[in-house]
């Protein structure tokens, strides 16, 4: 029997018992039957769940994008990797073959080896979607450099930051970037990050735009003569199983964003045997997940996953309501898609307008929707089933995170019965459990706790860059000898899982996480501002939308209050990116804190979300007669 694949429910449970009682010898045989190694392992797995020291495929020796592009070539050469479906539809779409794959990525990988980037240097990619993209990434794991994405819809200080954190000496980027009607000058916010950025000695720069940017002698090239002239072959690097792959950043309840280090083999094994499962993918599909290459998703689910199993993946580089609201619909019916992947903040927007945008389209080649970023309300959940699936194709509500490197709780297609707004179950492999406030696991069904995983898998992540500490105190603390995942879940009366949100001050705004912490932190760098609290409050379409409670300085007083509320939205913007922006400002005279100064969020957020009526305890309060002050200045 091959673990690899499940087809049916009898067949889940029997391979799900199997990974919890001997999750070593399942892990062994997913990896020794579906993977070319240079060399294989000593020991599945060692791991300390106290410690979060974890290893997995201990001393197997292995590269990545073997597994992606050469070993597919004999068979699938001239088979498309890649579709890259352009943001102007009047622009033609590039079918990128397996072989030409090979090229490019052997080619970028020679350009950044003569460069002299080295095995576990840390490469800073800043680029829109567009096919240079995954060369870049890719070349980075054909080398051995360690891969760090930074979304492109972040702002200077955002990347400086990140760039700072990782010490990189080389940044990727482009010319520009196109998003719908706009195009943004990602030079530009390069060029602005670089002023605080010591370590970087060398940008290249992908022209995608042929707008007017600045090259800085002696530190900017374009990319394209370089490319120019490299040989179109390249051998790849030989890479221990836990040697870093990469690092993404993601956003943390407080302080400065974590970024989380993914190692080689065992993310490697885990983005495929995931995707071939949760997509059901066969030979003559064409897949398209929306996501940004910037977020996880886009990692394991645009490139990693699907190149592993020799699909042919979409990459769109732009926006569902551009040029209209039918954009979706129209590349799916374009290309044949047969799995489609996308986020609960796309659904709800595109169910706002006119059924008609979608309904005239054919739709006829979709056989798998799959959701992830946030729970799918119950009304997403049947527009997407009824208008895009058309009641025939089923629906994954994948659950995971940036941290769990994969897809862990998610019904499989045709094998596990839907049930809207619901999970379901946990993939073989994955073992999650509920925690109550006294850290105990709680047994049985129909009941609410901690979502926690309690043995690990091969596609987590290895720990913080630079900072384990603050790894262990994030996830293994709260609940000693276990990962804890920050989500609230129930277990139904069948064992499916609901996720009902963050149990932490992270707020999920159109599926990107945005922890509150920083943003306060923005806020009150700005000069009339003396304190703020930012809560989440449910918004129709992102799901969640930001609201602030500010607290002026004496001379902010004075000041208009329309006119503030914009300048404080350009500090968001200008220190985080627009994404984080804040949708209700209210001004304040003081914030509800307990004796010990902490804010009581739990009352904020009842407020912004306009439920007056029951505060619950607030007898801990420094000040209760804030809260009629608040609750009357909202009314
Ligand atoms: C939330 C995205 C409910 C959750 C892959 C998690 C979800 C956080 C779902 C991770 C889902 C993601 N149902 N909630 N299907 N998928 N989440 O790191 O709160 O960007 O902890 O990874 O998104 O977000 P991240």
């Amino acid at each position: 029997m091959s673990y690899y694949k499940i087809d049916d429910l009898e067949q889940y449970f029997k391979h799900y018992k199997k990974s919890v009682r001997e999750p070593r010898k399942f892990w062994d045989k997913i990896a020794d039957e579906n993977f070319t190694w240079y060399q294989k392992w000593d020991k599945v797995v060692e791991f300390d769940m106290q410690t979060a020291d974890v290893k997995w495929f201990l001393n197997a020796k292995v590269n990545i994008t073997k597994n992606c592009i050469d070993r597919h070539l004999a068979k699938r050469g001239e088979k498309t990797a890649i579709i890259f479906e352009p943001n102007n539809p009047k622009e033609e779409a590039r079918h990128i073959t397996y072989n030409e794959l090979y090229e490019q990525v052997s080619k970028w990988a020679n350009v950044l080896r003569e460069q002299g980037v080295k095995k576990g240097d840390r490469v800073c990619i800043y680029l829109p979607m567009i096919p240079e993209l995954a060369f870049a990434v890719l070349a980075c794991a054909r080398i051995g450099a360690v891969h760090s994405v930074i979304f492109a819809g972040f702002s200077a200080s955002a990347v400086s930051t990140r760039v700072n954190d990782l010490e990189s000496k080389v940044i990727i980027t482009a010319d520009g970037g196109y998003r719908g009607s706009k195009s943004i000058d990602l030079k530009g916010i390069i060029d602005e990050a670089l002023e605080k950025t010591p370590s970087v000695e060398k940008v290249f720069v992908v022209k995608r735009t042929n707008s007017e940017i600045t090259m800085k002698p002696g530190r900017d090239q374009w990319i394209q003569p370089l490319l120019d002239d490299a040989l179109n072959n390249n051998v790849a690097e030989i890479m221990d199983a836990e040697d870093p792959l990469f690092i993404l950043y993601t956003s943390g309840s407080t302080g400065k964003p974590k970024g989380m280090l993914h190692t080689t083999a065992g993310y490697m094994v885990y983005s495929a045997y995931t995707f071939k499962n949760i997509f059901q993918y066969e030979e003559n599909d064409v897949y398209w997940c929306t996501a940004d290459i910037g977020w996880i998703t886009g990692h394991s689910y645009i490139l990693y996953g699907p190149l592993l199993n020799g699909a042919t993946t979409v990459i769109f580089e732009g926006v569902p309501s551009y040029p209209d609201f039918g954009r979706f619909w129209e590349v799916i019916d374009k290309h044949k898609v047969s799995q489609f992947y996308t986020s609960p903040t796309a659904i709800r927007s595109l169910a706002k307008e006119n059924s008609e945008w979608v309904d005239k389209y054919k739709l006829t080649s979709l056989k798998v929707l799959a959701s992830v970023g946030e729970p799918i309300n119950e009304e997403a959940w049947h527009w997407y089933n009824d208008h895009v699936g058309k009641k025939k194709a089923p629906i994954a509500d994948t659950w995971w995170q940036t941290e769990t490197g994969g897809i862990m709780i998610s019904p499989i297609p045709f094998v596990t019965p839907t049930k809207p707004t619901y999970a379901t179950l946990p993939l073989p492999g994955v073992q999650p459990v509920l925690m109550d406030e006294k850290r105990n696991e709680i047994e049985g069904n129909q009941v609410v706790g901690s979502l926690c995983i309690k043995f690990p898998w091969p596609g987590m992540a290895r720990t913080i860059w630079g900072d384990h500490q603050r790894f262990v105190d994030t996830y293994f603390s709260t609940f000693p000898g276990k990962y804890f995942t920050g989500d609230g879940a129930l277990r139904d009366e069948v064992g499916y899982y609901r996720i009902t949100g963050r149990v932490d001050d992270v707020v999920i705004v159109s599926g990107h996480n945005l922890g509150t912490a920083p943003i306060e932190d923005a806020i009150n760098e700005h000069p009339a501002v003396a304190e703020s609290a930012i809560v989440g409050f449910p918004h129709a379409v992102k799901g969640n939308a930001l609201y602030g409670f500010i607290i002026l300085k004496e001379f902010g007083e004075t000041r208009d209050r329309d006119n503030l509320s914009n300048e404080i939205n350009q500090f968001i913007s200008s220190h985080i990116g627009p994404i984080a922006k804040l949708d209700k400002i209210q001004f304040v005279s003081g914030l509800p804190k307990t004796r010990s100064g902490k804010i009581m969020r739990r009352i904020l957020r009842k407020i912004a979300e306009g439920d007056f009526s029951n505060f619950g305890d607030t007898s801990t309060l420094l000040n209760p007669e804030i809260v009629d002050e608040i609750k009357n200045g909202k009314l």
